[in-house]
C-alpha cells in the first residue's frame, strides 16, 4: 500500500491546496493531509479549525485522511506507515525553500521520498498569506479558496 503526506500549516487551506491534494491522491493509495501544529508562523487558525476545514473539504475523497502533528514530519510517517511526502511548487521562488525541506528530510529517513506536483497555472500566485492579507482589506477572496474556506474566514474577520 502506497502511503503519502501533504504536510502544510493549510492556514487556512486554498483552492492551491485542493487542487494538490485531489491531483496527489490519484497518485497513492492514501494521502494524509499533515496539518503542522506547532507553527512558529502565529496562525490565525486554530489546529482544530484547519483540520475541521481541511476534512470537511476532502469529505468526498474516499482515500484522503487529514490528522495533525507536531515534532518531526519523518516521525509523523513513520507513525503513518508512508514513505511519500508531497509538496506543491508554484514557482522558483519555493525552489530554496523546497530543496531545503527535502533534502533535511532526505538526511533524517533515507526511505523518504519527495515528490513535488507542479502547482496548476492559475493557482500559482496563490499562498494563505496573499488571501489572509485580501481577506483582512475587505477584498474578493472568491476566486482562491473554497467557499467553505471563505464561511471561515467571514467568521474570523466578522465580515458579512
Ligand atoms: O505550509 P508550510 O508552512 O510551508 O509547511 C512547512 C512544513 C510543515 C512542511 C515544515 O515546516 C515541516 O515539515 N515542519 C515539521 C518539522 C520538521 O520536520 N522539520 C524538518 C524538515 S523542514
Amino acid at each position: 500500500m502506497r502511503i503519502a503526506v501533504y504536510p502544510g500549516s493549510f492556514d487556512p487551506a486554498t483552492n492551491g491546496h485542493l487542487d494538490i491534494i485531489k491531483r496527489s491522491a490519484k497518485l497513492v493509495d492514501k494521502l494524509i493531509v499533515g496539518v503542522l501544529h506547532n507553527s512558529s508562523k502565529n496562525p490565525l487558525f486554530s489546529i482544530e479549525e484547519r483540520v475541521e476545514l481541511l476534512k470537511s473539504l476532502t469529505k468526498d475523497l474516499d482515500n484522503v485522511e487529514v490528522d495533525s502533528f507536531s515534532g518531526l514530519l519523518v516521525d509523523f510517517l513513520k507513525e503513518k506507515n508512508a514513505e511519500i511526502i508531497v509538496r506543491g511548487f508554484r514557482a522558483v521562488s519555493d525552489f530554496e525553500y523546497e530543496l531545503q525541506i527535502a533534502q533535511t528530510n532526505y538526511s533524517l529517513d533515507n526511505n523518504i521520498e519527495t515528490i513535488c506536483l507542479i502547482t496548476r497555472v492559475e493557482y500559482s500566485f496563490l499562498s494563505a498569506s496573499i488571501v489572509k492579507e485580501i481577506a483582512m482589506y475587505g477584498g474578493d477572496i472568491s476566486k482562491m479558496v473554497p467557499n467553505e474556506t471563505i464561511k471561515y474566514i467571514n467568521e474570523k474577520f466578522k465580515r458579512k
